[in-house]
């Protein structure tokens, strides 16, 4: 309760309704001042039991307020006294300090925070990065696609830069409807939607089929950008365990006994950040859940393809494709900066999920389609797999045994199956974002768990992803952070600084 304000004291007898008494004393207050810009209100239920009032009462007085531009009120977050902008212009035209007032509410999100400093690019060539799980831009098929474009301008002509279908150029689907069939992904073209990289695969996931206030189930750790996407629609999201036989599906049923769980999003094969896969016996139990309480599932197989032992698994959703909404793209095997991703789905899901796209940016872009499919017609991808996965798995031995050497028992990692990262445990407990910026004044990259998880592990986790590290400069980046983990430990033991 706001205790600038008595409302003790309304006339239970005034010819004067309780709400319009309510709504006048919040109005004068606010004129006043009394209640300033971006105040928090007690929420209806408070108001209600501290002016006894009947609850209806008070959202009928927060209702009325709100029309009348007094307040306004986000789901999940509580009713505020409204920002007034202040005159625009006092710096001259290019004033913006204005716009504080007016922009809708965007609470920071440490997640999207690290993802946006990793996005830019290290300057200096000294720095080796463990921060990027993309693919080494020296293994980029540079000549191929290349070929493919010269191809499609010659053959497509002005049709290669005309305006195309919301869910992608039809020989495309087609393409990725195929390779849906050998991974079990989707069977046909129509269910394919073709996105500007998965990450908007995951966007439109949350927007066609999250509502405010729902429950969300996702892993804990996982994808920086899986958890922004999800926390953006204003659901509740719910961080599962991760081991390494991945999702841990005991720990989701626990959930769904206390919550109706409207999507579960996990990556079933080659998880990033812990290489896992989801063994058989869970994704089964996964499946039977989501038939039986009728819950989503996103399947996120950007790693699906980047495997090191046991080769590459058949995804979820063949076995329950109405529930499972499958995200994948070529930018952790080919190239990033191509944007180009695809989802499967079915249904009127499918349909929400189309919708999305339209309304986000009409379509991805045709001249990328269309040389796309001109390299996957070609048979260039499987043979770039073929030649890079041993790369990448090479990448990954040395990088373990680096750690081993180095660091021993100071660190818990496990061999990741597939993907480009390795999840790292820190003991004893250090302060994880401590060390990532000793790392960085070391000269070397890392992600922070915290970035990773839905909410805090209460433990130290480092991320390191070695697929853009060159074999030769691996050691050298595991001395450098031994060397940052030192120096924190020290200040830590000094008293300098605390474990948060
Ligand atoms: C698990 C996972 N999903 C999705 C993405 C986004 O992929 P894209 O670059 O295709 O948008 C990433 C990128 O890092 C990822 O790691």
């Amino acid at each position: 309760m706001s205790h600038k304000l008595d409302l003790t004291d309304l006339d239970r007898d005034a010819a004067t309704s309780l709400t319009a008494q309510l709504v006048e004393r919040f109005r004068d207050a606010i004129d006043r001042g009394e209640l300033g810009p971006g105040e928090k209100l007690p929420t209806t239920r408070a108001l209600a039991e501290e002016v006894g009032v009947n609850h209806l009462t008070a959202v009928r007085a927060y209702r009325r307020l709100a029309e009348e531009g007094y307040v306004t009120a986000t789901v999940g977050r509580g009713t505020f006294v409204r920002r007034v902008p202040p005159p625009a212009a006092a710096d001259g035209p290019g004033d913006v300090s204005w716009q504080a007032a007016v922009l809708p509410e965007a609470p920071p999100s440490y997640p999207n925070q690290v993802l946006a400093q990793s996005l830019r690019l290290p300057v200096d060539p000294d720095a080796i990065s463990f921060a990027h799980g993309w693919p080494d831009p020296a293994l980029y098929p540079v000549a191929d696609l290349a070929a493919a474009t010269r191809e499609v301008f010659d053959e497509l002509g002005a049709d290669t830069l005309t305006y195309s279908e919301p869910a992608g150029v039809p020989e495309l689907r087609e393409l990725i409807a195929a390779r849906g069939r050998e991974a079990h992904f989707a069977s046909e073209p129509e269910e394919i939607v073709v996105t500007s990289g998965a990450r908007q695969g995951l966007d439109l996931v949350g927007r066609a089929l999250v509502s405010p206030g729902d429950v969300v189930a996702v892993e804990s750790p996982t994808f920086m950008g899986t958890l922004t996407s999800l926390q953006r629609t204003g659901a509740r999201v719910v961080g599962v365990p991760v081991d390494e036989d991945g999702l841990d599906v005991a720990a989701l049923e626990r959930l769904l006994a206390r919550h109706e769980v409207k999507l579960v999003a996990l990556q079933s094969s080659s998880h990033n950040p812990t290489g896992a896969d989801l063994s058989d016996q869970r994704r089964e139990r996964l499946l039977a859940l989501a038939r039986e309480r009728s819950f989503f599932v996103l399947d996120d197989g950007v790693y699906a393809t980047v495997r090191y032992t046991g080769g590459e698994r058949p995804r979820l959703r063949a076995a329950a494709p109405g529930h499972v909404i499958y995200v994948d793209s070529l930018s952790k095997t080919v190239a990033g900066g191509l944007r180009l991703g695809w989802l499967a789905a079915a249904g009127p899901a499918r349909q929400r999920l189309l919708d999305e796209k339209l309304a986000a940016d009409m379509h991805t872009s045709t001249l990328v389609q269309h040389v796309v499919a001109r390299y996957l017609a070609a048979g260039h991808h499987e043979a770039l797999l073929a030649a890079t996965n041993p790369i990448y798995r090479e990448r990954r031995d040395a990088l373990l045994e680096s750690l081993r050497r180095r660091l021993g028992d100071e660190v818990e990692v496990a061999e990741p199956r597939g993907g480009h990262h390795l999840w790292l445990r820190l003991r004893p407990e250090v302060d994880e974002r401590l060390l990532v910026a000793e790392c960085l004044r070391h000269g070397v990259g890392a992600i922070p768990g915290a970035a990773m998880t839905a909410e805090p592990l209460g433990q130290a986790h480092l991320r390191l992803s070695f697929s853009m590290v060159p074999l030769e400069r691996l050691d050298e980046g595991v001395r450098r952070i031994a060397v940052a983990l030192r120096a924190v430990r020290r200040a830590q033991r000094q008293g300098l600084v605390a474990v948060s």
